[in-house]
C-alpha cells in the first residue's frame, strides 16, 4: 500500500498491507532526519503535535530516556495508542486536542518550557484508508473530511454555501483554475439531490474535466485537497501551532516541521524567515524598523529544507513532496502572531 491509498491525496506515511489485506504498520516520513534535527536527549521533554500512528513519538522515546507529550485531534489515533500508553506509561502522555491549542495543553501538563516540538502536518494513511472518514475520492464514503468529530462536514459546507464561496475555497486551497466551473457543477448537482458521498463529488468534478486526468492525477485531487484544508482549517491551525511552539520552547529548544504541500511549506518558511531575522522586506502592517528591531527568536538549522533520500523514495514514492524545516529557539522574546503578516491564505468571502 502506498502512503495514502489515493493518488494525490496528501497523507504522510505509508501503510503496509499484508496479502490478507490487514494493515500492519505505518511508515513515518523523514524519520531519521526528524530525529537528527530534534536530537532527543536523556531527561528532556518533547512535544509531538501530530501523533498519528505514533511513529515519531516511539522513535523519540527509543532514542533517549526522555518524555513525550503528544497531541492529535483525531479520536481514532488516540484510541489506537492504548498499548503504547501502557508501554511507556511513565514517559508518555497523549492528549486529544488540535495543535493550535499546544500552549494551553502544555500549560495543563506543566510543560511550558520544552526541549523540542515536532509537527508532521497533514493527514495520515489510516485516515485516508478508512472510506468512512470521507477523505478519499477513490473509495465511496460519507462526504465528511473532518479529522476531529466536531464542526462542519464537507457535505454540510457544499450543500449550504454560496457558489462563490465554494469556488473561492477550491481556488485558494486547491490552487484549482477551474474552481468556478466546479462550484457551478456542485450547485447544479445539489439542487437535484444534496451531495452526501465522496464518489458523487468525485464524479461531479470529473465531469467538469470530461474525465481527463490532470498532471496524471484524478481530476478531483485538487478539489478534495481544498475541501480538506478548509474543513479542518489546516493552515490556520499550522500558523497557531508555530506561534505556540515559539512560546513554549526553551532557549536551545528545537522546532521541527514536516510539511507535504507548498501551501503548508510556505507558511513554515515564512514563519522561520521572519523570526530568524532573515526577512528583507517590511511587514504590510507594521513599520519596517519595528520588524527589524525584533530580535530573532529562532536560528534556522538548514537553509534549505530536507527532503527524502532516494532510499526512502524507493520504499515510499509518495514521500516525494515532504519537506522538513527545523530551527533552534533563541532566548529572544516571542514575536506574536499576525496571520496576515504570515500570509496565511484565506478564501475571499
Ligand atoms: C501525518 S500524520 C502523523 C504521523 C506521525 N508522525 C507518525 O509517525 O505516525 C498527521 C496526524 O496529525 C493529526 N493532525 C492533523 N492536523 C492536526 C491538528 N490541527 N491538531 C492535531 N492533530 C492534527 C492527524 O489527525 C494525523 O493523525
Amino acid at each position: 500500500m502506498t502512503r495514502d491509498g489515493a493518488p494525490g491525496v496528501a497523507a504522510r506515511g505509508s501503510t503496509d498491507i499484508t496479502s490478507d489485506g490487514q494493515r500492519t504498520r505505518h511508515i513515518p516520513v523523514l524519520l531519521s532526519e526528524v530525529l537528527e534535527s530534534l536530537a532527543p536527549t536523556d531527561g528532556e521533554l518533547y512535544i509531538d503535535g501530530t501523533f498519528g500512528a505514533g511513529g515519531y513519538t516511539r522513535a523519540i522515546l527509543a532514542a533517549a530516556n526522555c518524555r513525550v507529550l503528544a497531541l492529535d485531534r483525531d479520536i481514532t489515533a488516540i484510541e489506537s495508542a492504548k498499548p503504547m500508553c501502557e508501554e511507556f506509561a511513565d514517559r508518555f502522555q497523549l492528549v486529544l486536542s488540535p495543535f493550535s491549542q499546544l500552549a494551553e495543553v502544555a500549560q495543563d501538563h506543566s510543560a511550558m518550557s520544552v526541549d523540542g516540538v515536532v509537527l508532521d502536518i497533514g493527514i495520515s494513511s489510516m485516515q485516508i484508508d478508512q472510506p468512512e472518514r470521507g477523505f478519499s475520492f477513490q473509495h465511496d464514503g460519507p462526504l465528511d473530511m473532518r479529522m476531529s468529530a466536531d464542526g462542519e462536514s464537507a457535505a454540510d459546507f457544499l450543500n449550504s454555501a454560496e457558489e462563490e464561496t465554494i469556488a473561492n475555497v477550491i481556488y485558494t486551497y486547491g490552487e484549482e483554475h477551474k474552481s468556478r466551473s466546479i462550484a457551478r457543477a456542485i450547485v447544479r448537482a445539489r439542487t437535484i439531490t444534496p451531495l452526501s458521498r465522496t464518489l458523487e463529488l468525485a464524479d461531479v468534478v470529473s465531469r467538469v474535466f470530461h474525465g481527463r486526468k490532470i498532471d496524471g492525477r484524478h481530476p478531483a485531487t485538487r478539489t478534495f485537497q481544498a475541501l480538506r484544508i478548509y474543513i479542518n482549517d489546516e493552515l490556520g491551525e499550522l500558523a497557531q501551532a508555530l506561534s505556540a511552539a515559539e512560546k513554549i520552547l526553551k532557549p536551545g529548544g528545537r522546532l521541527v516541521v514536516v510539511s507535504f504541500h507548498s501551501l503548508e511549506d510556505r507558511i513554515v518558511k515564512r514563519f522561520l524567515t521572519q523570526r530568524s531575522g532573515k526577512e528583507q522586506r517590511g511587514s504590510r502592517h507594521l513599520p519596517e524598523q519595528l520588524i527589524k528591531s525584533d530580535a530573532p527568536s529562532f536560528r534556522i538549522i538548514n537553509s534549505r529544507p530536507l527532503t527524502p533520500s532516494k532510499g526512502e523514495l524507493d520504499l515510499n514514492p509518495r514521500a516525494r513532496s515532504a519537506r522538513l524545516r527545523a530551527a533552534i529557539r533563541t532566548d529572544a522574546p516571542v514575536h506574536g502572531l499576525d496571520l496576515d503578516d504570515l500570509e496565511v491564505p484565506r478564501p475571499k468571502s
